[in-house]
């Protein structure tokens, strides 16, 4: 089988297209043959080695935490999926080493979900990753609740696309903070608000649309904007990030606000959520490039620039 390997951490240049031999499936795995995988800001990070403290790497690793495919053979026990069946997943296992940019995965079937029947299977590769983590910062983390109103950072891209429709399917109301030539996509994915962060002074226009700040800030961006998102949460509040702000957490500048950092987990059960709301029409897939499996480092290079609308995939065929 074809797949993207690389033998040591460094930019785009190190991932290299190889022949590998077909992995056979272990107990309770499944052999699935890849569709399409999706494209994440995470797999530019781990390649350049940023995330060897939280998770162990072994080279040479195989790139890429989500997929979309089929079910073409089962290990020992493995029986939930038939042979033939579409299926998608996010697949971050206690080690990074087999990924998803190849054309086939083995892994344990608690990670797999059936794929959504009414959009195209290469597309479905964008949902299990950045859905499971807005779906986790969002209710797990979060507890957003109807009615409430929650600011969105990095609106427009993978996570905050889903983030958006996520809270608007609660009756939450949202006030996306995008760029601007991305205001009326946010609004069309149901932000009631939406600030262009490279025009307007967002903390200004917070306080015009909620006075006493809002319920809810999901960061997905980090940094000075993680620290801005205590200037407009409403006290008693709560901001949620995705990015590990740990210096920036240890001096938090107001205790009485709840923060959390989420990392998301492989939930299959949350997966099927997601699964559901696509299928019911209620969360849309946004696919902004796909590449083939050759140029998977023109794929990484185009999430390095931080400017993604929705989601990059990768193509098999
Ligand atoms: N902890 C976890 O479990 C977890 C899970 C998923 C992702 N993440 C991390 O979360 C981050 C976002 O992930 P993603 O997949 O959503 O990324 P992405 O698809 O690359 O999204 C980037 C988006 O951010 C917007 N943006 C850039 N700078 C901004 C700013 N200063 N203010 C507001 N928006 C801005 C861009 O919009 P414009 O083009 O309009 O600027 C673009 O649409 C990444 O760092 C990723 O590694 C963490």
């Amino acid at each position: 089988m074809r797949a993207i390997q690389y033998d040591d951490f460094g930019p785009s240049s190190v991932l290299k297209l190889v022949d590998l031999k077909l992995p056979k499936p272990g107990e309770g795995e499944v052999l699935v043959k890849v569709t399409a995988a999706g494209v994440n800001p995470v797999d530019v990070k781990i390649r350049e080695g940023l995330l060897v403290s939280r998770v162990p790497c072994i080279f040479p690793i195989i790139p890429g935490w989500d997929f979309s495919g089929e079910v073409v053979d089962h290990g020992f026990a493995a029986h939930r999926f038939d042979i033939g069946e579409k299926v998608i997943g996010y697949c971050r296992r206690p080690t990074i080493q087999h990924g998803t940019y190849a054309d086939y995965i083995t892994l344990p079937e608690a990670y797999i979900t059936k794929a959504p029947r009414n959009i195209p299977l290469k597309n479905a590769a964008a949902l299990p990753l950045a859905g499971l983590t807005a779906f986790q910062s969002l209710f797990s983390h979060g507890k957003l609740k109807k009615h409430e109103t929650i600011v969105i950072w990095g609106a427009s891209g993978g996570v905050g696309s889903f983030a958006i429709q996520l809270a608007t399917k609660k009756e939450a109301t949202v006030i996306a903070i995008a760029s601007k030539r991305n205001i009326e996509y946010t609004k069309k994915l149901g932000a009631k608000y939406a600030i262009d962060y490279t025009t307007q002074n967002v903390e200004e226009e917070v306080k015009k649309l909620s006075p006493e700040g809002v319920d809810l800030v999901f960061d997905t961006i980090g940094g000075e904007t993680f620290r801005r998102s205590f200037d407009i949460v409403k006290r008693k509040g709560r901001v949620i990030s995705i990015i590990e702000n740990i210096k920036e957490a240890s001096l938090l500048p107001k205790p009485e606000i709840e923060y959390h950092y989420c990392f998301v987990e492989p939930n299959s059960s949350n997966l099927n959520s997601l699964r559901e709301m696509v299928e019911n029409g209620e969360l849309k897939i946004h696919v902004d490039a796909e590449y083939p499996l050759e140029e998977a480092a023109k794929a990484q290079e185009m999430v390095e620039k931080g400017h993604t609308r929705g989601k990059i995939i990768i193509t098999m065929d």
